[in-house]
């Protein structure tokens, strides 16, 4: 059977562990070339023995995305392997700290990789894709761009920032036959949420805030990059898929209301 994206040029950053990772390994079962970037070099070299394996060309760049002249550099040495068909921001980081205590360098370190180094890698890939007249673009931002969380006020603005690129460099490169839509992720079990938070915290968090009760797995937000990614959203572009659990559906009801509320 066809693969989806076989012989397809895909770009993904932050693609060495959680879910860029996770996207690499779905966009390589359906036959992808991959080029991945990342930071972290170990990590890197572990994504790309597991990746290879699968039967896929691969190729990793060791590349800090808030670093604008290495990102240059990173996608014309790409786009000489093959024109980048597809680009997949995915990386960034995370640090709760209260509004009153977050220092000037925490504040611009967020910044400058979630929002300005998206910036930079997309920039630098559509240029080349608007000479082709043809592009697609899948953009990672997070529940918490749309819905502020206590305790993170750096991040939420870096991802409503990313949203507001999505949907500007969407109506800005229609007309060049670019695509451009985000994801929205709630709460999702990686390496950097597990990091951030103690299970007991997980586990009060997700009963307290999400209704289908369990954290997301980095398995049920690969596919719907593939899907932006893909033509099956061929007449999709500037918009935002939130995959939250129902976090943003509404209050999640507390025992005394489901009490009251029976069903049947
Ligand atoms: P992770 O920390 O497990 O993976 C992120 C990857 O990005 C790492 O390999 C890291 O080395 C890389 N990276 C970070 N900054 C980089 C830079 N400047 N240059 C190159 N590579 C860089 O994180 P996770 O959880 O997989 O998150 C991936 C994306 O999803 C992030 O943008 C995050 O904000 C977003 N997200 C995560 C959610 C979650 O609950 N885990 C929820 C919503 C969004």
């Amino acid at each position: 059977m066809a693969k989806k994206f076989d012989q397809q040029h895909v770009l993904i950053t932050g693609a060495a562990r959680g879910i860029g990772f996770e996207i690499a390994i779905q966009f390589a079962k359906e036959g992808a070339i991959l080029s991945l970037v990342d930071f972290n070099e170990l990590n890197l070299a572990t994504a790309v023995t597991a990746l290879e394996a699968i039967g896929n060309k691969v190729y990793p760049y060791l590349v800090d995305i808030s670093n604008r002249t290495a990102v240059y550099q990173m996608v014309e040495q790409a786009e000489k392997i093959q024109p980048i068909d597809i680009l997949i921001n995915n990386a960034g980081i995370a640090s709760e700290k209260p509004f009153l205590n977050i220092e000037e360098a925490e504040w611009n370190q967020i910044l400058s990789i979630n929002i300005t180094g998206m910036f930079h890698v997309s920039q630098a890939v559509c240029k080349y894709m608007a000479v082709r007249k043809k592009g697609v673009v899948v953009n990672m931002a997070s529940k918490n761009g749309l819905d502020g969380e206590f305790g993170y006020t750096h991040y939420n603005v870096s991802k409503g920032g990313v949203i507001m690129l999505t949907k500007t460099m969407a109506l800005e490169l229609a007309h060049l036959g670019i695509r451009v839509n985000a994801v929205c992720p709630g709460y999702i079990q990686t390496p950097m949420s597990m990091e951030i938070d103690p299970p007991e915290f997980t586990a009060q968090f997700v009963h307290q805030y999400i209704p289908l009760n369990r954290p997301g797995k980095v398995q049920e937000i690969a596919p719907i990059f593939l899907f932006l990614a893909s033509e099956d959203s061929s007449f999709i572009t500037g918009q935002v898929i939130i995959a939250d659990g129902g976090q943003l559906a509404g209050q999640k009801p507390g025992i005394d209301l489901l009490n009251k509320i029976s069903i049947g």
